[in-house]
């Protein structure tokens, strides 16, 4: 097997089936998975209808670049959803379909780097607003791609237009890719103030082919459809054409019914300001509960907090379940050490993907677990 393998980390969730496996929890209270953010909301039942009604369509092979119906509906969705010029996204060289945005995060990595020069991939740790002035001049003659993540996951946080059109400058005067991971788009705070995307920082810094672009976007979040994996790539032509030869050797088309299924998903708005409501609903409940014992703040998108729990964020997770029966994630599964330690150290990451009452529930028993602190080993 190819060596390399062996670099890969454990897994978080792996880890945290470790950090988990020697304790027993309270068996009088129902366990309360905040770990994964694995959506939980009914998914939209006119996309399961679709999606059944187009069953019979199995017996036929899809093609790596999807129907143009497909591509249609995804141009269609970004042009409303990012306010862009009618017209401005080609459905036929522009998009194309993935099974999800985490295949096509990682296949696209191996389409496009060039391992001839000692190649960097430039990314968030873990996936924080990331510093674009403090990286040396050398990192960036070796980067070939700079991931983003707007909204952010664990942090919420969302990037500025000045910041995609900052990393697009840099792009292009160190000749490089910006692969942004769109994924949370459709799930945020102020109604008034949808996050950014890159492709509309391109478009209004002149960029009109969305040069050295790359946008990834996916039904998980934004229609509860985790399981369908079903997104789409969009983005700078010359980069999609490539990305699709080899996704044709890959063999990683999307199957019919799915594809049927996101065409519905993706023309409708309305499920999805529902979803993003019952969020919103979330973290009006749980926060003024966590707040005054925890240090937590609302996010602008996506649906985790991320708080500062003031001690070892392992010892945390292992604790809070163990008295509670409640998991979160420890911050540090997510992140990696660096000069400036690590920043994923005393932050554990609480997903509010469970239902209103379940996560209000939890709520309660975390403030009742802190009330016994100091924890010990
Ligand atoms: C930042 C981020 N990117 C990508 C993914 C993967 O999503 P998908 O279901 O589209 O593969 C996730 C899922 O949790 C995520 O948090």
């Amino acid at each position: 097997m190819n060596p390399r393998l062996g670099a890969l980390h454990a897994y978080p969730f792996e880890r945290l089936a470790a950090l988990k496996s020697a304790v027993t929890p309270p068996p009088h209270l129902k366990h309360i998975a905040m770990s994964i953010g694995e959506p939980q909301h009914a998914p939209p039942e006119f996309v399961l209808e679709t999606l059944r009604r187009s069953l019979a369509e199995l017996g036929s092979y899809p093609s790596t670049l999807g129907l143009a119906e497909l591509r249609a509906a995804c141009a269609a969705w970004l042009t409303r959803r990012y306010a862009l010029k009618d017209g401005s996204v080609d459905p036929d060289t522009m998009v194309l379909p993935v099974n999800g945005t985490r295949e096509a995060l990682f296949a696209f990595v191996q389409a496009a780097v060039d391992e001839r020069g000692a190649p960097l991939i430039a990314m968030p740790n873990p996936f924080y607003l990331p510093d674009l002035a403090a990286v040396p001049a050398e990192s960036w003659r070796r980067c070939q791609v700079l991931i983003l993540c707007s909204p952010g996951n664990p942090t919420g946080a969302v990037l500025p237009l000045e910041f995609f059109a900052r990393a697009l400058d840099l792009a292009e005067r160190y000749d490089f890719i910006v692969a942004s991971d769109e994924c949370y788009a459709d799930i945020y705070l102020d109604e008034a103030a949808a996050p950014h995307g890159l492709l509309e920082a391109a478009e209004s810094s002149g960029r009109s082919h969305f040069e050295r672009c790359v946008v990834f976007h996916s039904l998980s979040k934004r229609s509860s459809l985790p399981g369908l994996r079903s997104g789409f790539v969009a983005g700078d032509p010359a980069i999609l054409e490539r990305f699709l030869l080899y996704r044709t050797y890959h063999g990683s088309a999307m199957p019919l019914p799915t594809q049927r299924a996101s065409i519905a998903a993706w023309g409708d708005d309305a499920h999805a300001a529902e979803n993003r409501r019952l969020y919103q609903e979330k973290f009006a409940r749980v926060l003024p509960l966590l707040a005054p014992h925890l240090s937590v703040s609302r996010p602008a998108g996506a649906f985790y907090l991320w708080p500062e729990v003031g001690q070892d964020e392992e010892r945390f997770a292992r604790e809070l379940y163990a008295r509670q029966n409640v998991t979160v994630l420890p911050g540090s599964y997510l992140s990696r050490a660096g000069a400036a330690g690590d920043p994923g150290r005393q932050r554990v990451r609480i997903s509010l993907v469970p239902p209103l009452a379940q996560c209000v529930e939890a709520a309660a028993r975390i403030v009742d677990f802190l009330r016994v602190r100091p924890v010990r080993d």
